[in-house]
C-alpha cells in the first residue's frame, strides 16, 4: 500500500471512523440516495459487489465500463464501490474529484501478486519489451508501464501492437496465456494469478456439464487453462453478460465471480444460471475483497467523505499515460 494511504488510514483509525455503528432503523437505499443528490456524488459498482450494493449504483459495469465512466463523470465525488486498484483509476483519471472507497482493505489478490519493485527490476531485465499490464495492478505498476488493459480489450489492444515488438504482459498469468492461445503470439509472462478465478474445478466443472447437458460454460480468461478449455465461451464480464442475453440457449455455467449472475438473471429470468463451483471450501465464488463492500460501509463513507483515495502525483502523472493510452486505442470496444 502506498505511504500517502497508510497515513490516510492511521488518520481514519484515530478519528474513530472505522468503528461508526450504524444507526439500523436508517433505510440505507434512501438515505445513499439522497446523499448522492446532495453531494452530487455517482456511484460507480462492478458486477462483483452484492446485489444490494448493485441495486442502488447508478452504473454497474466491467473494469473497463467503470474507468470510462470515473473518466466522464461531472459528479464532485465518485464513490467507487468495488476494490481498491479501480478506485484508484478512478482517482488517476479524475485527479480533482474526490475518490471514495467503501472498506479501504477491498484490495485484489491479483494486484498483490506483482510488487512495484519487483516489477521494475523485470521490466529493466527486458528493456527492448513494451509493457502492457492489466488494470489489475496499482499505480506504481501502472507508471511502469506502456498500456493498460482489461479483460474487454487486451486482444483488440494486443492485435494492435506491431508483431516484430516484444511485449511483457502482467500481472495475470492465464489472461497472458489466454492471449498467447487467441493471437498466436509469443508474450513475457508475469506469474501472478487470482485467488477466485485459480479456484474453480475441472472436475466439478465436467461433473456439471454431465448434470446439465445442455447448458453453455461461459468463463473469465482469469480461469486457469483446464477450466477455460471446456468453455464455450471466453470474455470478460461484460462479454459473459452479452453473450448470455443474446443466446438462444437458456441455461449457462457460469466461471466467474457469482455477483454477476444478479444482472444476468434480471436481463434474463427465464434462463437457469449455475455457478462454477470452487474445488474446496464453501462451495461459492466470490471475491473475499469486493465482497468486503457492505451497504452500511457504503452509507458511512458518503456520510462522512471518508476513506478517500490518495496517491503521489508523480506516479498518479506516469500512471495516467498508459491509462489514456488504453482508452483511446480502445475507443468503440465493448
Ligand atoms: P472485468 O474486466 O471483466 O471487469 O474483470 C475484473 C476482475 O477483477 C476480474 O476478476
Ligand atoms: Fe482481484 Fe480476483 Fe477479486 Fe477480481 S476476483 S478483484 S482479480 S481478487
Amino acid at each position: 500500500m502506498p505511504v500517502a494511504q497508510d497515513i490516510w488510514n492511521s488518520r481514519l483509525e484515530q478519528i474513530g471512523f472505522i468503528d461508526d455503528p450504524v444507526d439500523l432503523t436508517l433505510d440505507l437505499y434512501e438515505e445513499i440516495e439522497i446523499l448522492k443528490k446532495k453531494k452530487n456524488a455517482i456511484l460507480l459498482a462492478h458486477y462483483y459487489q452484492e446485489p444490494a450494493i448493485q441495486d442502488v449504483a447508478d452504473f454497474i459495469g466491467d473494469s473497463l465500463g467503470l474507468s470510462r465512466q470515473a473518466a466522464a463523470t461531472s459528479a464532485d465525488i465518485i464513490v467507487f464501490a468495488g476494490v481498491h486498484f479501480m478506485a484508484e483509476t478512478a482517482k488517476i483519471l479524475s485527479p480533482e474529484k474526490k475518490v471514495l472507497l467503501p472498506d479501504l482493505n477491498a484490495g485484489c489478490s491479483l494486484a498483490d501478486t506483482c510488487p512495484a519493485d519487483e516489477f521494475q527490476v523485470f521490466c529493466d531485465q527486458h528493456p527492448d519489451h513494451l509493457v502492457m499490464s492489466y488494470i489489475n495492478c496499482s499505480a506504481a505498476v501502472k507508471a511502469r508501464s506502456d498500456i493498460i488493459c482489461t479483460s474487454t480489450n487486451a486482444e483488440h489492444l494486443l492485435r494492435m501492437i506491431p508483431e516484430s515488438q516484444p511485449v511483457i504482459f502482467a500481472p495475470d498469468r492465464n489472461l497472458g496465456r489466454w492471449l498467447e492461445r487467441k493471437t498466436g503470439r509469443k508474450l513475457k509472462i508475469w506469474d501472478g494469478v487470482c485467488i477466485v478465478h485459480e479456484t474453480f474445478s475441472e472436475r466439478k466443472l465436467l461433473a456439471l456439464k454431465v448434470e446439465f447437458p445442455a447448458a453453455r460454460v461461459l468463463a473469465h480468461p482469469e480461469c486457469e487453462e483446464a477450466v477455460l478449455l471446456h468453455a464455450d465461451f471466453v470474455g470478460s464480464t461484460s462479454a459473459i453478460r452479452r453473450f448470455a442475453r443474446e443466446d438462444t440457449g437458456d441455461s449457462f455455467i457460469i466461471a466467474t465471480e457469482e455477483g454477476i449472475l444478479h444482472q444476468m438473471r434480471k436481463d434474463s429470468p427465464g434462463k437457469h444460471f449455475i455457478p462454477a463451483p470452487p474445488e474446496s471450501g464453501c462451495n461459492c465464488s466470490q471475491c473475499p475483497h469486493m465482497r468486503l463492500n457492505t451497504l452500511e460501509k457504503l452509507y458511512t463513507c458518503m456520510h462522512h467523505e471518508l476513506p478517500e483515495i490518495r496517491m503521489e502525483e508523480s506516479i498518479r502523472k506516469r500512471a495516467l499515460k498508459p491509462i489514456e493510452r488504453m482508452i483511446e486505442m480502445s475507443e468503440g470496444v465493448s
